[in-house]
């Protein structure tokens, strides 16, 4: 009796374990990016194989465990090709073309409760064969205090694990410094060639992926091939972020509040003229306006600074109008250099009740890294705090945010605290 029990209890085993392998094979690159106010709306992200009749989301509350009041959302999908066919690298190293044409699939979830921990999956197939994706999880915003992981630089690359490993080991850091925090940002650069897709369906496999909200910009590295085929698409067609940036930018470009926090997100890649810097400019004046928040946030992928000298980058380009619109801080990565200044206005140092603090995260990948001479030659007046250990740099970022302030703080791979900055409210 018992042995019959025990075969029975080994072939239900094996059919779960096949059919959450199965919908793994189906259904991938799950992820979750924000809807435009992330107190009631969110977006999910996914591909799904081209043989798939159909898939959708079901979410309900994280409290909801037995998925009583799980309602499903709208799927909307279509034939995304723009991988297919790019010359890559396996994991093993082998150059190989990559078989890459899927569904891209997502969903906008609206009407969501603030303040509220969500859990959804992926259900693919006709109903009577249903498979499902492991349970993901999000928040909602709306609490007066909320922090985020932000990392950038980790130029995610099959062949070399260690990137990733490297950068999910901060990731750790991070959260053991603030196990609540509630979403992450990134910077860019997460791909080191966007345009391979096997890339991002491995780093999509990460726990921080499974259950967190993540919000991020379109590096130089995500927006590349191997044979330096540059494009948006392959950023538009990894995410699903929100439809509200300008021409051409459409769910690259965008913006989402986290509270009472506007984050206005940029491409760079679209800003080397200066015809696309205006247009990328224009629209952050609208969006600034027309959205008025008690903190904003621009983030770019292209450093304000270069860290090995001190000389101007984007903040040369930028900083008239983050001083308009009354930018609170500044995000970039890129330089793989940790640089910061204090909050500044017209070019000078301010107390801090006015002007814009300036941020590049450092790189994260334990192998890109860049080192730098002890001393600056250019804006020694406003650089405050540069960092980097060399080839071999892994850091990372904890921002958090209270009716009163933003702060800031920058940490190595060890968890230790480098740097830190303080950015009072001033609306
Ligand atoms: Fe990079």
């Amino acid at each position: 009796m018992k042995c019959k029990r025990l075969i029975i209890n080994i072939l239900v085993l094996t059919v779960c374990v096949t059919a959450t392998l199965h919908a793994q094979d189906k259904i991938y690159s799950i992820v979750t990016c924000p809807g435009e106010n992330t107190e009631t709306q969110m977006n999910i992200s996914w591909a799904a194989d081209t043989a798939l009749t159909e898939s959708y989301v079901i979410y309900t509350t994280a409290k909801d465990k037995k998925w009583k009041r799980a309602q499903r959302a709208a799927t909307e999908q279509y034939m995304c090709a723009v991988f297919d066919s790019v010359y890559s690298k396996t994991p093993e190293g082998k150059n190989y073309y990559e078989d890459a044409k899927f569904l891209k699939c997502g969903a906008r979830l609206k009407s969501l409760r603030p303040k509220t921990e969500y859990i959804y999956k992926i259900i693919s197939g006709p109903t009577e064969n249903a498979t499902e994706s492991t349970v993901h999880r999000f928040k909602t915003s709306g609490e007066k205090q909320w922090s985020a992981a932000i990392i950038a630089d980790f130029h995610a690359y099959t062949p070399l694990p260690k990137r990733l490993e490297a950068a999910m080991g901060v990731m750790n850091k991070v959260h053991n410094y603030d196990p609540k925090m509630d979403w992450v940002l990134h910077l860019g650069d997460v791909c080191a060639w966007g345009g391979s897709y096997s890339f991002w369906k491995r780093l999509y496999v990460e726990q921080y992926f499974n259950d967190y909200m993540w919000a991020g910009v379109n590096g130089n590295h995500d927006n590349m091939t191997r044979k330096y085929l540059l494009t948006n698409e392959f950023f538009r067609n990894a995410n699903f972020y929100p439809l509200n940036g300008y021409e051409g930018e459409l769910g690259v470009c965008y913006f989402f509040r986290y509270g009472k926090a506007l984050f206005v997100m940029l491409n760079n890649e679209d800003m080397r003229s200066e015809d696309g810097l205006d247009a990328a400019q224009e629209w952050v004046r609208k969006v600034v306006q027309a959205n008025p928040a008690k903190y904003v946030v621009v983030c770019e992928h292209y450093q304000w600074f270069f860290g090995e000298t001190g000389k101007s980058s984007q903040y040369g380009r930028w900083s008239e109008l983050f001083d308009d619109l009354g930018v609170d801080l500044a995000l970039s990565a890129n330089n793989h250099v940790y640089v910061r200044t204090n909050a500044l206005y017209q070019g000078k140092e301010t107390d801090g009740t006015k002007g814009t603090v300036y941020v590049q995260a450092p790189s994260s990948d334990n192998e890109r890294g860049v080192s730098c001479p002890d001393s600056l030659s250019q804006n020694t007046d406003i650089i405050k705090k540069r960092w980097t250990e060399g080839g071999q740099t892994v850091g990372a970022m904890h921002l958090s945010v209270t009716e009163k302030r933003m702060t800031l703080i920058m940490m190595n791979r060890n968890g230790e605290v480098i740097d830190e900055v303080s950015i009072p409210a001033k609306r």
